[in-house]
């Protein structure tokens, strides 16, 4: 650009150095002609005066003198004809006229000069000469032309020097200007630049500042913006970090929805319940993702917070996914502004209340099971009046007459079945009695009593019951907690083992297989059920982990553990599926302490004090 201005500068002085120096020619032209003209005249004047005082030798003078002019190449006087008269300088013969001077007198008139051209570009300036009212002859002044070009010379000179300074000077302004100017602009572009098209890159920030000049100034602006666009970029930055990770690692399931009802964002906890990946959920609908009537229930929440502006809470679905249990979620959403006035999309919070409903199911369930059980107690305690006077009844009918061979029969059946009732009214009765204290219970009929409960199921399916355990083998414990425990076991022992198989209860006076000091009872409960694959097996006591769809709660064994682990004992298990070869079944071992002391810590202990025991 600064070249294209020099370029332009000089043209300029050329064409006006042209312009100027053809226009001073003119003048100097012109110029000469009116000197001609009045030199002319003045030569006629003074040649009519010498003639008037009758000294025509003056005239002679007078043309020697304007000879000496530095304009005047030659001067002369002529008669009326044309003939030399006198000549300011050489002979008068040389200085006859030239026919194109000849032809200038009969144009002559008597006041005005004439100003002619001749021979290769002379001029000559010619007035008559009158005396006495009769023409005397001319006055001719021929100019030097050497003068004039001079003269052109000079201005030519001047006005080349004067392009050439004005040239230098442009071209010193020019640097200047690029110095000053052009410079800094070019760093202030190519900042632009950068920042266009890089804005995270601000290694080349700030840019240099020279000179004190408004461009000057207008770089520190434009470095203090860049520098307030930065650090306003880091705390967005900060800001989406904070937001990505909140998104990314809460607990809950966070999506947001365009008013077209098209996931914008979504986090892996959401995209987990979907089923769908993370990718796949930007930019579709709720109906692409979810099954119905989830999807649409959730959508038509999402269209009421974007028509009312509201948030919706706590709306409850319940999501059927094929080949699985039934999971509740619990969604809210809620309108997110941009502006004021304008809700742009709509966030939804989910969560899965799964568990929770499933506690509370259990929950329910358990309080049922309770009423139940005091149910079946109390009408285990009604019948059992009646009961006993059957009871005695019966023994006096069968002592007190002489019985008949079949009816003895009868009535000694009638006892036995009498026998039969009472045993199942009694450890119903105890089943359901829990001790509020710990004290010596006799394991033996501790076992028996929950085997007695499953003896039926246990005949149904034909499955073999091997108990090796002592009659008088006792333990300080809660006997009804150590009741439940085993019930668990052996529930989920009869659920495993198919028709036909074996489940063997065992309990053995023994010490602890992880400290030998201290003693109490091991008690082995194995089945030939189908076993547990390993994936399973490890997460068999977490609480709601079941495979049983639809009877199980899966708290069967975290109940146990937490027992077990409460009472400081121990559980172990191991189990083998049919596909890791030989034959599939599961082995529970169980230590138990018989420890007062212990006992009667665990009734006070704080409950996670008490689950500091480890079960392995
Ligand atoms: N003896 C066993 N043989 C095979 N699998 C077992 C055995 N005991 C437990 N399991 C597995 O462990 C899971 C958890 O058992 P747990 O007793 O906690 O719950 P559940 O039996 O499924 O339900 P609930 O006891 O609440 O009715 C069972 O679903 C089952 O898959
Ligand atoms: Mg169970």
């Amino acid at each position: 650009m600064l070249a294209g201005l020099v370029l332009l500068e000089a043209l300029s002085i050329v064409l006006f150095g042209t312009i100027l120096t053809e226009q001073q020619r003119r003048e100097v032209y012109d110029r000469a002609q009116h000197r001609l003209a009045h030199q002319a005249t003045s030569l006629a004047l003074q040649a009519k005066e010498a003639l008037q005082q009758e000294r025509p030798d003056w005239a002679g003078l007078s043309a020697t003198m304007m000879g000496e002019a530095p304009s005047v190449a030659l001067a002369k006087i002529t008669d009326p004809s044309g003939k030399i008269l006198f000549v300011s300088r050489g002979d008068k013969a040389n200085a006859a006229l030239d026919p194109a001077e000849q032809a200038q007198i009969p144009l002559m008139t008597r006041d005005e000069p004439r100003v002619f051209e001749f021979a290769n570009q002379r001029w000559e300036g010619v007035k008559p000469i009158y005396a006495g009212g009769a023409l005397r002859g001319f006055a001719w002044v021929e100019t030097d032309r050497a003068w004039d070009h001079e003269q052109l010379d000079a201005i030519l000179r001047s006005t080349v020097i004067f392009g050439v300074i004005w040239i230098v000077a442009s071209a010193l302004l020019v640097l200047l200007m690029a110095h000053s100017i052009s410079r800094p602009l070019g760093i202030l572009l190519r900042g632009t630049r950068s920042l266009m098209s890089s804005p995270e890159n601000s290694g080349k920030f700030p840019l240099p500042v020279t000179g004190h000049n408004e461009i000057a100034h207008i770089i520190e602006a434009f470095n203090r913006m860049v520098a307030s666009i930065d650090e306003q970029r880091s705390g967005l930055n900060d800001t989406l970090s904070l937001l990505d990770s909140m998104l990314a690692n809460a607990p809950i399931g966070l999506a947001f929805f365009d008013r077209r009802g098209r996931f914008v964002r979504v986090n892996q906890v959401f995209a987990d319940m979907t089923g769908e990946p993370l990718s796949r959920h930007l930019g579709r609908t709720l109906p692409e993702l979810l099954p119905q009537p989830v999807a649409q229930q959730l959508e038509d929440t999402v269209w009421r917070v974007f028509e009312q502006e509201q948030p919706a809470r706590d709306l409850e679905l319940t999501v059927q996914a094929e080949a699985q249990r039934a999971s509740t979620w619990l969604a809210s959403a809620y309108p997110v502004r941009t502006t004021p006035q304008q809700v742009r999309w709509v966030g939804v919070i989910m969560l899965d209340a799964s568990e929770r409903k499933r506690s509370e199911e259990a929950l329910r369930k358990t309080e049922k099971l309770a009423a139940t059980g005091r149910l079946a107690a109390s009408i285990a305690h009604e019948i059992n009046n009646p009961l006993e006077a059957i009871t005695n009844l019966l023994f006096l009918l069968r002592n007190y007459c002489e019985l008949a061979d079949p009816a003895l029969g009868y009535v000694v059946m009638a006892e036995h079945e009498a026998r039969r009732i009472s045993e199942i009214t009694q450890q119903t009765l105890r089943f359901y009695r829990q001790s509020t204290l710990p004290a010596r219970a006799n394991m033996s009929e501790l076992l028996d009593s929950v085997l007695t409960l499953y003896h039926s199921r246990l005949s149904t399916l034909n499955i073999q019951l091997e108990r090796d355990y002592d009659a008088t083998m006792d333990l300080f414990c809660f006997a009804g907690e150590v009741r439940q425990v085993f019930a668990n076991l052996v529930a989920n022992a009869i659920d495993a083992t198919p028709e036909g198989g074996r489940l063997m209860v065992r309990a053995r006076r023994s010490r602890n297989w992880r400290d030998p000091e201290q003693t109490g009872v091991r008690f082995v409960i194995a089945d030939t059920g189908l076993g547990m694959e390993p994936e399973v097996c490890a997460r068999a006591f977490e609480p709601f982990f079941t495979t049983k769809e639809v009877t199980g709660t899966g708290l069967g064994l975290w109940v146990s553990q937490e027992i077990i682990v409460k009472s400081r004992g121990l559980v172990h298990v191991r189990s083998r599926t049919a596909r890791e070869g030989a034959s599939p079944g599961t082995v529970f071992q169980i230590f138990l302490p018989d420890d007062h002391k212990a006992a009667l810590d665990v009734k006070s202990a704080a409950p996670e004090e008490a689950s500091a025991a480890s079960a392995s």
